[in-house]
């Protein structure tokens, strides 16, 4: 039983004081519930309203790609330096220390590899249950808006979105550029505010001309992924000219672990995301780095 609280000495209700009511961080996300805003807030850093995720995925339809050849060295090396893990459950599993303890993204959708001229048919590969047993910040879906396998993946995002909402888990709508698609502003414009439609509650795109309208046409936060390997200077100028225009951070793969010291570049990325440094401040950073 509770012991009587009969001492009014010493209590102090700061009635004057309003109820805090701080708006969440992160764009779009205010209306999310408490366990979501906590999930986002492993990828985001609620300081900055920023990310760095390391995309480290590829295998998935590409095998042990250049500079990923030993998921077991190369990715905990680079764990320190980013906000966020990009990965498969068989990569976190057996490749990842169960000590990590930031942001996860759980590549969920699994389809066919570059062996096929089609890769737009993915299926969902990963259900909610076995995010959670993996402490999974958020579930990433591959999107292939107008692709032959375009409506198939909107059903896979629709599905995963519905799972996450229940069980508090954000979805990473992924937006996927078919052979039969052009890098248009128009085409990034339409794919990030369908997917954002549909629910997910970041969305990874890639940076394009007019990045700006592409943000502000989107209502959720948007990250961009790298792409293939530019020298550095580039990938990192990239990286600040989507930051400057509203990305709430970047998801790349190649362009970091592909670089001549991929743990100087994590670190100059890092230092464009979240501490300001422009493509040229942040190269000369790299250089003195590596
Ligand atoms: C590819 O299918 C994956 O979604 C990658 O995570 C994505 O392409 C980002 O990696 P990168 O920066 O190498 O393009």
């Amino acid at each position: 039983m509770a012991e009587k609280d009969n001492s009014s000495a010493g209590k102090d209700y700061q009635i004057n004081v309003p109820y805090s009511q701080e708006a969440f961080f992160l764009k779009g996300c205010n209306h999310l519930d408490w366990g979501m805003q906590s999930r986002l807030s492993q990828i985001f850093n609620p300081k900055t309203g920023r990310t760095v995720m390391l995309a480290f995925d590829h295998g998935y339809i590409m095998g042990p790609t250049t500079g990923l050849e030993r998921l077991d060295l190369v990715v905990p090396e680079l764990a320190e330096d980013v906000d966020c893990l990009m990965g498969t459950r068989g990569a976190l599993r057996n490749c990842i220390p169960p000590t990590y303890h930031k942001g996860i993204a759980l590549r969920c959708s699994a389809g066919s590899s570059v062996l096929d001229e089609d890769m737009s048919h993915e299926i969902i590969g990963v259900d909610v249950e076995d995010a959670i047993r993996l402490n999974a910040s958020c579930m990433a879906i591959q999107t292939f808006i107008g692709a032959p396998g375009e409506k198939s993946s909107i059903e896979n995002l629709c599905k995963t979105v519905d799972a996450g909402n229940r069980y508090g888990i954000a979805t990473l709508g992924v937006i996927a550029v078919g052979k039969q698609m052009e890098r248009t502003t128009k085409f990034f414009l339409l794919a990030t505010r369908m997917v954002a439609e549909f629910g997910a509650q970041i969305i990874k795109t890639y940076y394009c001309e007019d990045f700006e309208k592409v943000v502000a046409a989107c209502p959720a936060p948007i990250v961009i992924a790298g792409g293939k390997k530019l020298p550095e200077a580039d990938a990192l100028e990239m990286a600040y000219r989507a930051i400057s225009e509203g990305a709430a951070g970047v998801d790349m793969g190649r362009n970091i672990f592909q670089a001549e010291n991929p743990k100087a570049m994590a670190r100059a990325i890092h230092k464009v995301v979240h501490d300001g440094l422009d493509g040229k401040q942040s190269y000369e950073f790299y250089l003195a780095t590596k």
